[in-house]
């Protein structure tokens, strides 16, 4: 297994170009299977689970191919399987985004359970009710949701939790069903937005993304068209609290500014001078040491939870004591530990970890246990002193495009490993 070494204590200096958005590439993928012609995405990143998504995809017979690295044309005309394998889920649990496009599109979805998640339960019932609730007939057996319908139905649903996918699944069905679907509660992620302005690029008939009630209108068949997705915000952060944590100079490039809104406001909370442009943002800590900050992750536009062990990491050299407070998944401290070893003073009661900044972290040989908590290591390591080897980084792969390259150009002394 991969590895990553890197010798702590440098500050960061330069600039950065931010990829596509993981999380919108992956339901934008799926979505493509609403289409009855080809579709040409691009600024799809080049990440793990977005392997496994074209894999998938491959599977039941669609066409995926890449043209100069930089396009991806999907062809779903042949597809001939309406199957999400468990091999395949098992690694990827945004795989279930698949579910509603096949079910609209083809009135056929089996698609394997994502089973036990390292952080926390993740179910999928709303996804399963939601569906339902359009007429969908769905068993769960062996392990996979089986669902028919004829067509969907459009119908009011009212989510009893914000779900990212469960919404984006959600939209996904009722694009193509008989008539109106108002989803209520629904989540206002940037991602969901962009979904949308894909989808109705291809033809549907979307209003209120971006809001918590989304109006659908349903349309019997949706065109190729040509998208590109937008930045990944949670990509740019994790660039930008590498830049405070070091004490250093970072410039993000090709960004939207105000999707981090709630994280631009703890880096300024934590001392960072934020410059911010059309499309880039500018941080300067001027060899500062940042500050603790107390936050609290909630569902867009409040602090993402998937900033949150990047700012743990903050913390742990911040100045005075801070506290993070985690709202939306259980069991998502998984860095903590990992920290501690590297000397972090912190202590995790119930969802809330609590941080006494210590003046130095120190390298040592961590692991990690998922894709955010491997990136708040990767950036204890750039702060620290001496050398820390992150084991496991296949986790990193999955949501961060080829982040030894982009933390070396901003100066970090970092390498891969090969294992
Ligand atoms: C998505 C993101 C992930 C991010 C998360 C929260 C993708 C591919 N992944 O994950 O990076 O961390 O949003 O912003 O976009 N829940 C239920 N029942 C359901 C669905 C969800 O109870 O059917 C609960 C979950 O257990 C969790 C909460 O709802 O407590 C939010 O989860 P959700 O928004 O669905 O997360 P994902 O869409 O899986």
């Amino acid at each position: 297994m991969d590895k990553l070494e890197i010798r702590g204590g440098r500050r960061l200096d330069g600039e950065v170009i931010i990829s596509g958005a993981k999380n919108a590439a992956l339901p934008i993928l799926a979505g493509a299977l609403l289409a009855d012609a080809p579709v040409i995405l691009k600024k799809v990143p080049h990440l793990r689970d977005v392997t496994t998504t074209v894999k998938l995809l491959r599977r039941m017979g669609v066409d995926v191919v890449f043209h100069d690295g930089v396009r991806l044309e999907i062809d779903p005309r042949g597809i001939a399987e309406f199957l999400a394998p468990y091999e395949l889920v098992k690694t990827m649990r945004a795989s279930i985004l698949v579910l509603g496009p096949l079910l609209a599109r083809f009135g056929w979805a089996d698609v394997s359970l994502p089973g036990g998640c390292a952080i926390g339960a993740r179910p999928v019932d709303l996804h399963v009710a939601g569906l339902r609730a359009m007429g969908a007939d769905i068993s769960i057996e062996q392990g996979y949701i089986r669902a028919r319908a004829s067509r969907l139905k459009g119908t009011r649903i009212v989510l009893d939790t914000v779900s990212v996918t469960g919404t984006e699944n959600l939209l996904m069905a009722a694009v193509l069903a008989r008539g109106e679907t108002v989803i209520e509660n629904a989540a206002r992620e940037p991602e969901i937005t962009d979904l949308a302005n894909f989808l109705v690029a291809m033809g549907a008939r979307i209003e209120g993304a971006g809001t918590d009630t989304i109006h659908v209108d349903g349309v019997d068949a949706l065109s190729g068209t040509e998208y590109t997705v937008l930045p990944d915000r949670i990509e740019g952060g994790t660039y930008l609290v590498a830049g405070a944590i070091t004490g250093g100079t970072v410039r993000i490039n090709q960004t939207c500014p105000e999707h981090l809104d709630a994280v631009l406001a703890k880096l300024d909370e934590a001392g960072a001078d934020l410059t911010i442009g059309e499309d880039w943002i500018a941080l300067d800590m001027a060899g500062r040491r940042p500050r603790a900050v107390d936050l609290s992750t909630a569902p867009y536009p409040a602090f993402p939870t998937d900033m949150q062990a990047q700012f743990c990491a903050l913390n742990a050299i911040g100045e005075g004591a801070g506290t993070v407070t985690e709202t939306i998944f259980e069991n998502r401290f998984m860095h903590a530990q990992e920290l501690q070893r590297m000397g972090a003073d912190l202590t995790v009661k119930g969802n809330t970890a609590v941080t006494r900044g210590v003046d130095e972290l120190k390298g040592a040989p961590v692991m990690a246990t998922d894709l955010r908590a491997s990136a708040s290591l990767v950036l204890a390591g750039l702060a620290a002193s001496g050398v820390t080897i992150v084991d496991r980084i296949y986790h990193i792969d999955r949501g961060y495009e080829c982040i030894e390259e982009k933390l070396s150009q901003l100066g970090a002394d970092i390498r891969r490993i090969p294992g």
